[in-house]
């Protein structure tokens, strides 16, 4: 049976202060959850959630991360700085990061790989735009993403992996997929990653749906034989309603 993950990604918002605030609230309101929660936050509200989520059952994980241990890369933070500090997720290849950021298949493999060589489980973000989808050309787009980014990858280190199908025409618009359709597409991954390995690291390898995830759709989406939970943006600013996509199950 694979543990649920539940994460939240803040994006470019609340300060070191929000920050604060936010936990304080938060943190009781998840205490006996059973699943696994990680936000995602901005570099500069990590040291702040870090030390509001000491002794509980949050993990802080980070949005990128620079795959080099140190360098002449000016307003990057490399991964060998984000392990000392004791992160250990962060998301690797978010939509935004490919097309404000021009990130490619290529570097997302190196970022991933770099990330497990220091001891950080990525949260890799795979999934279609609009035109793609409208193109009948989704499900190529997806395999072509996980061949590349996981190329050379190995199995003990896939197997512990978290990937995340956001369908970009569903983020931040209100516009959610199907549940067929959500759970159709982390079905097609797990498969996929059926064939590059095995049973084994297909069965353990957990699998998220992201793209408007809402207090209201998140029990039915999480409920699926193929989605182990959820990468949540907007709903994730607001203690209360990450809290309630947290206990869907409740
Ligand atoms: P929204 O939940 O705001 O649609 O964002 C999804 C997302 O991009 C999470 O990484």
């Amino acid at each position: 049976m694979r543990k649920k993950v539940i994460a939240g990604n803040w994006k470019m918002n609340h300060s070191p202060k929000d920050t604060r605030n936010y936990f304080a609230e938060f943190n009781d309101l998840v205490k006996d959850s059973e699943h696994e929660i990680i936000l995602c936050v901005p570099y500069i509200d990590v040291a702040a959630a870090l030390e509001s989520t000491h002794d509980t059952n949050i993990k802080i994980g980070t949005q990128n991360l620079n795959h080099q241990v140190a360098g002449a890369l000016t307003g990057d933070v490399s991964v060998k700085m984000l392990e000392d500090i004791g992160i250990k997720y962060s998301i690797i290849g978010h939509s935004e990061r490919r097309q404000f950021h021009h990130e490619t298949d290529d570097y997302v493999n190196l970022k991933i790989k770099s990330a497990f060589d220091h001891e950080i489980v990525p949260i890799l973000c795979v999934g279609e735009t609009l035109y793609e989808r409208e193109l009948g050309i989704a499900k190529e787009k997806i395999i072509i993403q996980i061949r590349k980014d996981l190329e050379g990858l190995p199995a003990k280190f896939a197997e512990q992996m978290i990937i995340a199908y956001e369908p970009i025409w569903a983020i931040g618009t209100g516009k959610t997929a199907s549940t067929e359709d959500a759970n159709e597409a982390c079905k097609l991954i797990r498969d996929e990653i059926r064939k590059m390995y095995n049973d084994d690291v297909a069965d353990k390898i957990r699998i998220l749906y992201g793209g408007s995830v809402k207090p209201t759709n998140a029990q039915e989406l999480f409920n699926l034989e193929d989605i182990d939970g959820g990468l949540v943006g907007g709903a994730s600013l607001t203690p209360k309603d990450f809290a309630d996509i947290v206990n869907f199950d409740k």
